[in-house]
């Protein structure tokens, strides 16, 4: 049983939908000139932002998935990353954009990204729409990044706590009632 809890909302819907049409823009450059760019979401937490970052994309794109295990129910990240599903397409000598929710401690994404840099894509950048930096225990960081955030636990916009709160169309800080 999770402990009751409140949400505070941290970044609204709107001002998100803006920072991604920037994105989009700045990827659009600096794939031009590629036929078509493989956007692999990191199943669960990228499936809401995949979804409006692809709509803002006016290039060929194909898109593909990745599970990786990552905080279960709890809110701790475990070091250990384990594949638990994998893609489904060939991105050898493709260029591929890998589509993270959070960047906390950095061991997902330096995980995966070894793992696709091992099949030999032509170029691989990676997206973050949150990072925080302060949480950092690996040295990665995304090539893009939509907004920096302090060490809050977040919920919404795609991203869980215990499974919950994904359809949250904002991004809100998760607050124990009782607590500060
Ligand atoms: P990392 O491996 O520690 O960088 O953790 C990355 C993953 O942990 C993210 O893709 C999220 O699934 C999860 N995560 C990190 N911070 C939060 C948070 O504040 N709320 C919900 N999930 C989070």
């Amino acid at each position: 049983m999770t402990q009751p809890y409140v949400i505070d909302k941290m970044i609204s819907a709107k001002t998100i939908s803006a920072r991604i049409e920037e994105l989009a823009t700045e990827i659009r450059d600096a794939f031009a000139g590629t036929d078509k760019l493989i956007v692999v979401g990191l199943l669960r937490g990228s499936f809401v932002f995949i979804a409006d970052l692809v709509r803002e994309l006016d290039m060929n794109v194909e898109v593909d998935f990745l599970e990786a295990s990552s905080y279960g129910d709890s809110m701790e990240s475990s070091r250990e990353v384990r594949i638990l599903k994998d893609l489904r397409g060939e991105i050898h000598g493709r260029d591929v954009l890998l589509v993270e929710d959070i960047v906390d401690t950095g061991f997902t994404l330096s995980h995966v990204t070894n793992l696709l840099k091992s099949r030999e894509p032509r170029r691989l950048e990676t997206i973050a729409l949150l990072d925080k930096p302060s949480r950092r225990e690996t040295d990665v960081k995304a090539t893009w990044t939509g907004f920096e955030i302090p060490d809050e636990f977040v919920v919404g916009y795609g991203i869980d706590f215990a499974q919950r709160n994904r359809n949250l169309p904002y991004i809100g800080k998760v607050r124990f009632e009782g607590g500060e």
